[in-house]
């Protein structure tokens, strides 16, 4: 498995494997401007145990983590945050989320100076708040009501950056 930053070629794939993991779906564009605006923030895990048969075979992405910094913070300290993180089901449980969350947070505290990174997850995702509370060290900052389309609730959640520093 290759873990390394995300490049504008492997959008369309990531975005393919956004929409077949998580209900929260972004346009292209988006994508497009986590690339351009902070090129150093996200990233990819590709599957490479197959050789490409060709120069022109798709990156055989299996997850991704998209991340940005917070561009007019309300409390005016630099930091980033988590747009989006998924693996794919036959690729879980091997890792990947947390080396690609620790990837990022890496990059946003020596490319941005970032002092703290922010997220928002389910009340429901068993799973994502295992990883963020437990394995990574996230802290519940917030509840925010009905944050969901569909009137779910979500934990606000932040995570100190400076044993990076
Ligand atoms: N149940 C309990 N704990 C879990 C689970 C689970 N199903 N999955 C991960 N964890 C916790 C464990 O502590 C695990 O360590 P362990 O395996 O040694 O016990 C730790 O997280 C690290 O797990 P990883 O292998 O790094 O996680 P994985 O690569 O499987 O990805 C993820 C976790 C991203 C939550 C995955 O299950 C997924 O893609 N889910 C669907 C999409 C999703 O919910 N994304 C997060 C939404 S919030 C956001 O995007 C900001």
């Amino acid at each position: 498995m290759d873990i390394r930053v995300l490049e504008i070629a492997d959008l369309p794939y990531v975005q393919q494997t956004n929409l077949t993991n998580l209900p929260e779906n972004y346009f292209l564009k988006y994508y497009l401007y986590h690339a351009i605006s902070w090129p150093l923030l996200s990233y990819v895990a590709v599957d490479i145990s197959r050789p490409p048969k060709s120069p022109y075979d798709p990156p055989r992405i299996v997850g991704y983590v998209l991340a940005k910094m917070e561009e007019e913070p309300t409390d005016g300290i630099p930091h980033g945050h988590i747009t989006s993180l998924s693996v794919m089901r036959t690729h879980r449980r091997l890792g990947l989320a947390e080396t690609l969350m620790r990837s990022s947070q890496r990059a946003m505290v020596e490319s941005h100076g970032g002092q703290y990174v922010s997220l928002h997850v389910r009340k429901s995702n068993t799973a994502a708040l295992h990883l963020y509370k437990d394995r990574l060290g996230f802290k519940i900052d917030k509840i925010e009501s009905k944050y969901y389309a569909d009137g779910e609730d979500a934990y606000g959640m932040k995570m100190d950056l400076e044993f990076i520093r």
